[in-house]
């Protein structure tokens, strides 16, 4: 097989994310270039020094800024349907609830695979045009058997980062027997989903599983071989942040609702928090503080939570600005999170960061710096995208 290499050269500012490479915890090179080898980045410096190397085909960024590709560690895109009339009863000043769950599994399970299939496809594309080059998705919205293995066989097909989710409320076929359900997601619904799944998940909530549920949940699931991650504190404080740091989860997802021994837990453990602004923003929630976290010393990565029901956006862009605006996130601490946060999320070391060795998953910004992604909110800056040394569509 023949090496491929391609030169990227003229950029004004990469981030590599590895401080060994440039300046600060970013790894700032400016006047930049990167050489990709096949899928994987083979060399980065100062665009001067690439001159010496003869590759096979050279972009030149022409002064713009390149970012790792984003790694978005959390998403439910196994879904049919939409509640665009629960988003607007909301709006006009209903609360977000769990249920609204159910509106999407009756819609999910009466879908087709085809169906399924084509809208798993269809976010995952408009994400990649985003500049997410790593996304994770669940099941959650079949609650049966039969339609949580196909959502993580359908997942499957798209992505290597699945999560099975058949604990995310109580099926309502179960509604009068929680305790049968748990049973039935840590049983048989376990042994059909394990071997299309590399995490378990567990929505611990009121109104979805306790504590004690979720334990249960994803030490079943450990015993099989399965990672453990959770949604954790998103509407109300809870018992799932401590789960998640007990159980060394890879990640608690959302923490909004945060005691300070829930902080320092998170600071001590190996357990990243991974917020999703789009689901404050989408449900007018009150915001995670950031801000409180990373003072702490934990590790913060930001995901879109994209699904139909309290975040219907694919665009980490859109994340990042939200978390400088409101979170109290600086413009580099929320695009460290957005690559590398969500790649410790995923306990990944070969994405989230632009080095020799890495795999060559890099967005060129339409911008000098990637601080305009919070600065220029809204405005699609991300003009190409490379995954695993591949130009893909934009
Ligand atoms: O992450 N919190 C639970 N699950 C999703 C919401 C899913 C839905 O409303 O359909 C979340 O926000
Ligand atoms: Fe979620």
């Amino acid at each position: 097989m023949t090496t491929v290499t391609t030169l990227l050269t003229n950029i004004s500012t990469l981030v590599t994310n590895d401080p060994a490479l440039g300046e600060g915890p970013l790894g700032l090179v400016h006047n930049a270039a990167v050489i990709v080898e096949d899928d994987r980045i083979a060399w980065v410096g100062p665009a001067k020094k690439a001159r010496a190397h003869a590759t096979d085909t050279v972009h030149d960024a022409d002064g713009r800024a390149v970012v790792p590709g984003f790694v978005d560690s959390h998403s439910h895109l196994v879904f049919a349907g939409d509640r665009t009339a629960e988003f607007n009863a909301r709006m006009s000043g209903q609360p977000y609830k769990a249920g609204g769950i159910r509106t999407t599994v009756a819609a999910t399970r009466a879908a087709t695979d085809a169906e399924l299939s084509a809208n798993v496809d269809r976010y995952l594309t408009e994400a990649l045009r985003q500049g997410t080059t790593t996304l994770e998705t669940k099941s959650g919205y079949g609650l049966t058997v039969h339609d949580e293995a196909r959502a993580l066989r359908i997942a499957a097909e798209h992505t290597d980062e699945v999560t099975y989710l058949g604990a995310h409320i109580v099926s309502p076929d179960y509604a009068d027997d929680p305790a049968a359900y748990v049973d039935l997601v840590t049983g048989e619904m376990l042994d059909a989903c394990a071997p299309h799944a590399r995490w378990i998940d567990v929505f611990c909530e009121k109104g979805a599983f306790d504590g004690d549920q979720a334990r249960a949940v994803l030490t079943a699931g450990k015993a099989r071989g399965l990672l453990p991650r959770i949604h954790a504190n998103q509407l109300s404080y809870g018992p799932g942040v401590q789960l998640a740091v007990e159980l060394d989860a890879a990640s608690a997802d959302h923490c909004t609702h945060l005691t300070d021994a829930d902080v320092d837990a998170l600071a001590n453990s190996g357990t990243v928090a991974t917020l999703l602004p789009g689901a404050e923003f989408s449900t007018r929630a009150e915001w995670p503080d950031a801000r409180r976290l990373l003072d702490a010393g934990a590790t913060v990565a930001l995901s879109t939570d994209c699904n139909p029901g309290s975040s219907f956006t694919s665009s980490m862009p859109f994340c990042i600005a939200l978390a400088v605006r409101d979170m109290g996130m600086t413009p580099d601490e929320a695009l460290w999170a957005a690559t590398a946060g969500g790649a410790a999320a995923l306990r990944r070391t070969d994405v989230g960061r632009v080095a020799p060795g890495a795999r060559a998953d890099l967005a060129l910004l339409d911008a000098p710096s990637h601080v305009h992604l919070a600065y220029r909110p809204g405005v699609p800056l991300v003009s190409a995208v490379w995954r695993a040394g591949v130009r893909v569509g934009t």
